[in-house]
């Protein structure tokens, strides 16, 4: 069936007919807090994202780009126009999952302003619906500073990579109680200043649950617990891409073999001269050989 479209003369949008499948909304995901689970993932680039699209909830351009597209050893080195150049793509190939877009290290922390001008720029350049910020307690203000100028915010408790040089390494979080009340407080203390959701990563399995029963953000957990509102994972570790599977990982599929396999059926070919064979060549036009 072809489309076609009426011209909606109030806002100069032209409609097309059928409707194509809605984006779901930051107040429906919102809205799902201790009922159906949310489905997130990473994704990077639009075709990826065309793939995942259909069955996920939220896609999460997250900063670990840097390390899974870039090579980075870890996430401070990711700029802002890396972000915003993936997050275009995303948004480009996807049409009905919320958008969420990490804001870099160095890009939001010194101020509730600067925040504010990175993520302006994020959601104007990317067409996403929202940003990611990793930080617990001191960055509360700066959520709420952004939540009430109309930006959707969901904040990174526990485990957060942009730390990792404070931290010492990416080990689970909240193994002492100190820790965990404080890691417990930073969740209470981003959900309260407006954060819609909040992902919680590596952490104790009891603290995970005590957020999500404490919070009223959508809790999204990686390395946490089965119990809160959603799960999110990097795509690439889930698809078996990597040698190394952290505990908190489920390979879905084993990828890297089938690309190791492919790239060699490929490399053989070229080599024994059967690629490419006689349906990849363009030849001559029959009539154009009759005419000479
Ligand atoms: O950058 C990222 O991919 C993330 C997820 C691991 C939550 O922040």
């Amino acid at each position: 069936m072809s489309t076609t479209y009426t011209l909606d003369t109030s806002t100069s949008r032209a409609n097309p007919t059928p409707a194509p499948m809605r984006r779901l909304s930051v107040p429906a995901i919102a809205a799902r807090k201790g009922k159906e689970p949310v489905v997130m993932l990473t994704a990077y680039t639009a075709r990826y994202a065309q793939l995942f699209d259909p069955h996920c909830d939220m896609l999460l351009v997250g900063d670990s780009l840097g390390q899974v597209i870039y090579g980075l050893p870890s996430t401070v080195p990711v700029t802002l126009e890396m972000m915003i150049n993936h997050g275009a793509a995303v948004v480009r190939g996807s049409y009905h999952s919320v958008v969420i877009i990490d804001l870099p290290f160095g890009s939001y922390e010194a101020s509730p302003e600067q925040a504010f001008a990175t993520a302006a720029r994020v959601l104007k350049e990317t067409g996403a619906a929202g940003v990611k910020l990793e930080g617990g307690e001191a960055m509360a203000p700066t959520v709420r500073f952004l939540v009430e100028r109309g930006i959707p915010v969901v904040g990174h408790v526990g485990l957060t990579p942009q730390a990792v040089n404070a931290l010492g390494g990416y080990g689970a979080r909240g193994k002492s109680e100190a820790e965990q009340a404080k890691i417990l407080r930073d969740a209470k203390a981003i959900s309260d200043a407006g954060a819609f959701s909040v992902v919680i990563e590596g952490v104790v399995e009891p603290l995970a649950v005590e957020i999500t029963n404490a919070i009223s953000a959508v809790t999204i957990g990686i390395g946490a617990s089965a119990a809160c509102d959603g799960q999110v994972l990097v795509a690439e570790d889930m698809l078996g891409l990597f040698d190394r599977v952290p505990r908190f990982v489920r390979r879905f599929h084993n990828l890297a073999e089938q690309i190791e396999g492919a790239a060699k059926a490929y490399a053989e070919a070229v080599r024994d001269r059967s690629f490419p064979g006689e349906d990849n060549l363009y030849q001559i036009p029959a009539e154009s050989l009759a005419r000479k």
